[in-house]
């Protein structure tokens, strides 16, 4: 495994490796096993869907212009060696670990942010004002630095992959997104890196939240109308006075309408002990 510090470099070596198509997994670091079984993923659905073999690409880079909070930005975790150990251990062939200099070479405050579309200001856009603008901004800078033809997102962070697909498609970028199954703990709860931040109860208590999802796919898939399924999966998390509710919706599975019928997704985003989680589920609706 390469580990490529320079966007040139990281260029260079893309070109250069032009005989396998690359997937790109991009990360912010403090990698969980989550994050592991994405890269592995990654090979094994370009072996499976494109039938070849392929160079895996990770980075490592925590992109200041998608935080709205600066003391966060300074609070991030950041664990370069036992990323980079992990990264080995889950078969990447190269990592990108840029500096902010080589990401935003004329400074932050002179890089003109991209837009990131339609879904901007709802929902995780809405409590975080400007966040998908920095993150289609730095996933843009990844893919001119990584040359990848696949990129995965992981479905966790749902609104992302969406925004993220959504900007593809808008650009006509040679870039085929795909979404990688939400990795879960033995409970149900969604990994990520900011359950080790919950306390021992918030960690248990959780654990509901995949189970008010699972209420809700149920209630739906039984013809029950969307707003009563809500609100009995909001009643449900509402008995531990723990759970702060920001939102618990449905949407279309591209997240630009109110669904009917069909595919379409829950999404929640809750705080427990001042931790923000979110997690979804996809849903099937069925009028009677
Ligand atoms: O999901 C993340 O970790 C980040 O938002 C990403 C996609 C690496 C961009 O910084």
């Amino acid at each position: 495994m390469i580990v490529i510090e320079s966007t040139a470099a990281m260029q260079e070596w893309a070109h250069s490796h032009a005989d396998k198509p690359i997937a790109a997994v991009y990360t912010m670091g403090a990698l969980h096993s989550g994050h592991a079984q994405l890269m592995r993923y990654a090979r094994t659905w370009i072996q499976e869907h494109v039938g070849s073999d392929c160079y895996v690409v990770a980075s490592i880079f925590v992109n200041p212009t998608q935080f709205t909070n600066s003391s966060d930005l300074e609070k991030y975790p950041r664990t370069l060696e036992a990323d980079l150990a992990a990264c080995r251990a889950a078969g990447v062939d190269a990592v990108f670990v840029p500096s902010v200099d080589q990401m935003y070479p004329e400074g932050i405050a002179n890089t003109q942010l991209l837009d990131a579309g339609p879904l901007k200001n709802i929902l995780e856009g809405k409590s975080r004002p400007g966040h998908f603008d920095g993150v289609v901004t730095v996933v843009n800078k990844l893919f001119s630095a990584t040359k990848p033809q696949y990129a995965f997102f992981g479905e966790k962070d749902y609104q992302q992959l969406t925004v993220l697909k959504h900007f593809v498609a808008q650009q006509n970028l040679p870039i085929t997104i795909v979404g990688v199954p939400t990795v879960r703990d033995d409970d149900g709860l969604a990994l990520s890196s900011r359950n080790r931040r919950l306390t021992e109860y918030g960690r248990i208590i959780a654990a509901y939240i995949p189970v008010a999802l699972e209420i809700v796919s149920q209630a739906v898939s039984n013809g029950v109308d969307k707003e009563l399924a809500l609100q009995s999966a909001i009643d449900y998390l509402a008995q531990f006075s723990e759970f702060s509710i920001d939102y618990f919706v449905i949407t279309s599975d591209d997240m630009l309408q109110a669904p009917t019928r069909g595919s379409a997704r829950a999404l929640v985003a809750v705080e427990i002990d001042g931790v923000r989680l979110i997690d979804n589920l996809p849903i099937q609706i069925r009028t009677t």
